[in-house]
């Protein structure tokens, strides 16, 4: 069996993460391996390195780095290796959400992305991603009072509007690969969209 590598996206707030855990087990119960995981993190240097990036004020660029320095141990440790033993792995987010975040949110140019992209993991693109969209102020109305916000998510509304246009405007470059999830119906309806695109897929 071939690696599948599947990656999942959206500003915070559109609901990405209810579904990760279902997904997961669509593959299982097709009797695939499974590896669910995360960025920033995803290894013991990861999660670290997600502490500090996601709590301290520091330079963009510094963000930026600290992003792929932990997306190199992660593909290095957990994605190549799941994906070479055939399995199927699940990332709560990747290098689609450096662009979205650092360049569409902070405006670090994308060139400079580029290179750590190509130096990181230039022959590994996601095979799928599903990128959960949602109106800002939906969004922003999901993530009231759940749980403390950290430095992302504590940015005000036109940030999370820079970061979804983005988004967006990585999807109409990469129809193929990046399939827009409509994230504002009742869950149940959610899902079904996410079976339409993975019947594509499998
Ligand atoms: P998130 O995935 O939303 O996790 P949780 O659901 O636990 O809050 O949090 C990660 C944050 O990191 C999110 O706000 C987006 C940000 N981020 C970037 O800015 N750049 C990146 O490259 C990645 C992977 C995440």
């Amino acid at each position: 069996m071939t690696g599948l590598f599947i990656t999942l996206e959206g500003i915070d707030g559109a609901g990405k993460s209810s579904h990760l855990d279902w997904l997961a087990q669509w593959f299982r119960a097709r009797g695939r391996a499974v590896t669910l995981t995360r960025e920033p993190g995803g290894t013991p240097v990861g999660e670290r390195l997600r502490e500090l990036v996601l709590h301290e004020a520091m330079h963009v660029e510094t963000e930026a780095l600290i992003m792929f320095a932990a997306r190199r141990e992660h593909v290095e440790r957990v994605i190549r290796p799941a994906l070479d033993a055939g399995g199927v792995v699940i990332s709560d987010r990747f290098t689609d959400a450096s662009f979205a975040y650092q360049c569409g949110g902070r405006g670090l140019a994308e060139e400079r992305l580029e290179v750590l992209e190509r130096w990181v993991h230039g022959d590994l693109q996601p095979d799928l991603t599903l990128l959960f969209d949602l109106s800002t102020q939906a969004a922003t109305a999901r993530r009231a009072g759940v749980r403390v916000a950290d430095r992302f998510e504590q940015e005000p509304d036109d940030f999370q509007a820079r970061v979804r246009a983005a988004y967006l405007r990585r999807a109409a470059r990469y129809p193929q690969r990046i399939r827009v999830v409509d994230g504002a119906p009742a869950l149940r309806e959610v899902r079904a969209q996410i079976e339409r695109l993975l019947a594509e897929l499998v």
